[in-house]
C-alpha cells in the first residue's frame, strides 16, 4: 500500500507531519487530492484533547477543496474535476435521516473528526458529498464553503427580515460570515461584539459596528444604537458563559436568539428574562446540501467575498505553527493549510 504525507493530531497540543497509508477507495467514494483545508474551532477542540469522538493519530480537517484523482462508482463527476467536500457522514436510517434531515442525524459523523480528513495529501470522500467548484471560484475560497454554509444555514433558520438590527456575539470566522450573509439578506445594523482588537478591526473592515466587550458597556451601546428597543435578533457565536448570560439583555421584546455556538459546558441562561420578553430561541447545526450549494453560489457569483476572513495560508509542513497561531484569536482568523 502506498503512503502519503499528513498533518496528524497525535496527542494534546501536538500536531506532527508524518506518513500514513494513502486511502483505499470503498464503493461510492472518490479520492481527492487536497488543495486547501481550513483549520476550524472544532479542530482546536481536538487539538486541546477535548473532543469526545476524535481518536489520535488523526489527520483532522473537515473544510477542504481539491481535485478528483480517482473514482470508485457511478457519478456525474470526472477525474480532474475541482470539488469541495461536504464533510457530514449520516447513518441513513435514523428518524432524522429518513425524513431528509441528515445534518441532524442521531449519530452524525464528520470526515476529519471520525475519519482522516483534509490535512493530508489525499482524502477518501463519498461521491454524494462532493460539490463541483464553479469556474472562476478559487480552490482557496471554495475551501470556506463549509463555514459559509454554517452561516447560510444560520441566517435561513433565523427570522431575519429586511431592516432588522442584529447583534452577533463573537466575531470569529463563523460570526463574521453570519454578518456577511445577514447583510446580503437585508439586515440594517450588524453589531459585532468581541474581546479581540484584531477581530474587532476585521468586523469594522467588513462594514459592521464593532463593540469591544472588554472596554465598552455592550448592553448600553446596543440600547443606544436601537432607540432603546434592543436587537431584533441576537446570534450567539462566542460560546462563552458571559455571552450566554448577555444575549437575553440585548434582545428586544419578542425578539429571537439564535445559538450557533457549541458550548463545552452547559451555560447559565436567564429563562426569567426569556419569559418576560417572550423571547424565542433557535439553535443551528451544520447545513443541508442546499445550504452548501447556496454558499458555493454566493462565493462564485461574487455576492460574498470570503477573502477578508482568511488570515494565513500555510504549507502542510507548517501545520503545527498554524495550530499555535489559532490558539491566539488576536493574530488569526481562518487559516488555510496547503497539503
Ligand atoms: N452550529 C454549528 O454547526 C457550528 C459550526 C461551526 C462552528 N460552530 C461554533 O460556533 C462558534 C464560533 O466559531 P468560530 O470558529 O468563529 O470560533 P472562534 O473561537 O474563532 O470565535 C469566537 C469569538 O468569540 C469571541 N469571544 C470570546 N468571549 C467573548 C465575549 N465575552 N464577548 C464577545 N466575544 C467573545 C472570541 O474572541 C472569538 O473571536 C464556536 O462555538 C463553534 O464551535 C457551530
Ligand atoms: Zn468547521
Ligand atoms: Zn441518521
Amino acid at each position: 500500500m502506498s503512503s502519503m504525507r499528513a498533518g496528524l493530531y497525535v496527542s494534546e497540543k501536538k500536531v506532527v507531519v508524518g506518513e500514513v497509508d494513502k486511502p483505499l477507495l470503498k464503493q461510492g467514494e472518490a479520492l481527492i487530492k487536497v488543495s486547501y483545508a481550513g483549520i476550524c474551532g472544532t479542530d482546536m477542540m481536538i487539538y486541546f484533547g477535548r473532543h469526545p469522538r476524535a481518536k489520535a493519530p488523526l489527520a483532522m480537517g473537515h473544510e477542504f477543496a481539491g481535485v478528483i484523482e480517482d473514482i470508485n462508482g457511478d457519478c456525474s463527476f470526472a477525474i480532474g474535476d475541482r470539488v469541495v467536500i461536504e464533510p457530514t457522514l449520516s447513518c441513513g436510517t435514523c428518524e432524522a435521516c429518513t425524513s431528509g434531515q441528515y445534518h441532524v442525524c442521531k449519530t452524525l459523523k464528520l470526515i476529519g473528526i471520525d475519519h482522516h480528513g483534509g490535512f493530508a495529501e489525499y482524502a477518501a470522500v463519498p461521491l454524494r458529498r462532493l460539490h463541483q467548484i464553479p469556474e472562476g471560484l478559487s480552490a482557496a475560497h471554495a475551501s470556506l464553503a463549509e463555514p459559509l454554509a454554517v452561516a447560510v444555514h444560520t441566517v435561513r433558520r433565523s427570522d431575519l427580515k429586511v431592516g432588522d438590527n442584529l447583534v452577533i456575539l463573537g466575531g470569529g470566522p463563523i460570526g463574521l460570515l453570519i454578518g456577511l450573509v445577514a447583510k446580503q439578506a437585508g439586515a440594517n445594523q450588524v453589531i459585532v461584539s468581541d474581546i479581540s482588537p484584531y477581530r474587532l478591526n476585521k468586523a469594522k473592515e467588513l462594514g459592521f459596528i464593532a463593540l469591544d466587550a472588554k472596554e465598552e458597556n455592550v448592553n448600553e451601546k446596543v440600547a443606544a444604537l436601537t432607540d432603546r428597543v434592543g436587537a431584533d435578533i441576537v446570534f450567539e457565536v462566542a460560546g462563552s458563559p458571559a455571552t450566554a448570560r448577555q444575549m437575553t439583555d440585548l434582545i428586544k421584546i419578542q425578539g429571537q436568539i439564535v445559538v450557533v455556538s457549541v458550548f463545552k459546558q452547559p451555560p447559565v441562561v436567564d429563562l426569567a428574562a426569556m419569559h418576560f420578553k417572550e423571547i424565542s430561541l433557535t439553535t443551528t447545526r451544520c447545513y443541508s446540501r442546499g445550504d452548501f450549494e447556496k454558499a458555493i453560489r454566493l462565493m462564485a457569483n461574487g455576492i460574498i467575498d470570503v477573502s477578508q476572513v482568511i488570515s494565513h495560508q500555510l504549507s502542510l509542513e507548517q501545520i503545527a505553527e498554524g495550530f499555535e497561531l489559532m490558539e491566539n484569536p488576536d493574530v488569526s482568523l481562518k487559516i488555510l493549510i496547503q497539503p
